[in-house]
């Protein structure tokens, strides 16, 4: 098939930076809203952070690791990043959404999380694009998609999860969910 310039529906670059452009949308509806408006959307924000990482974590790392020069480098930076939201996320959760300390911790959250997107899109996803063949970057665009499906939407399956999502807070919870769900142990 010929390579064009119009890329696929599919491609996996095209869909990891849609996902940023949405997850930067929930911090801004999250900042500007306040009770249970604001509970609602940080629910959704979380949902999707965990979805996203989880994502590039099971499939765009590895192929960054392998494809790119210094990418074992990059993908370490990267995933201290994420460790760092995760961190930042546990303190949230355990905040009033109404504080003023909430406030500022998200708003930190959000303007780590844009520096981290930017590396992302600049280091990895524009090389990736360069690296790999239209066919490579469609089919880990579904394998990502299929990915998101089959991902959680909430942070514990039931009860028996309480014990868990006291101790590690619901983020962190559905992201250990979401990478189970995708690297096939859910
Ligand atoms: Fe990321
Ligand atoms: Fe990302």
């Amino acid at each position: 098939m010929a390579q064009t310039a119009i890329q696929s529906p599919n491609d996996v670059v095209d869909f990891l930076v849609n996902q940023h452009e949405k997850i930067q949308s929930l911090f801004a509806e999250t900042l500007s809203a306040s009770g249970k408006a604001r509970e609602k959307a940080f629910v959704e924000l979380r949902r999707l952070l965990a979805v996203h990482e989880a994502v590039e974590e099971a499939i765009v790392h590895p192929r960054v690791e392998r494809k790119i020069a210094e990418g074992a480098a990059v993908v370490e930076k990267r995933l201290e990043e994420h460790h760092e939201a995760k961190t930042v996320l546990k303190k949230l959760e355990k905040l009033d959404v109404d504080s003023e300390e909430f406030t500022r911790q998200l708003t930190e959250l959000r303007d780590a999380f844009l520096d981290h997107a930017e590396h992302e899109e600049n280091d990895e996803f524009s090389k990736l694009g360069g690296e790999l063949t239209s066919d490579e970057l469609e089919s880990m665009g579904r394998a990502a998609k299929l990915a998101e499906a089959i991902a959680p939407t909430r942070p514990h399956p039931g009860v028996e999860s309480q014990v868990v999502n006291l101790l590690a807070g619901p983020f962190a919870a559905m992201l250990d969910r979401a990478r189970d769900a995708i690297i096939g142990k859910g």
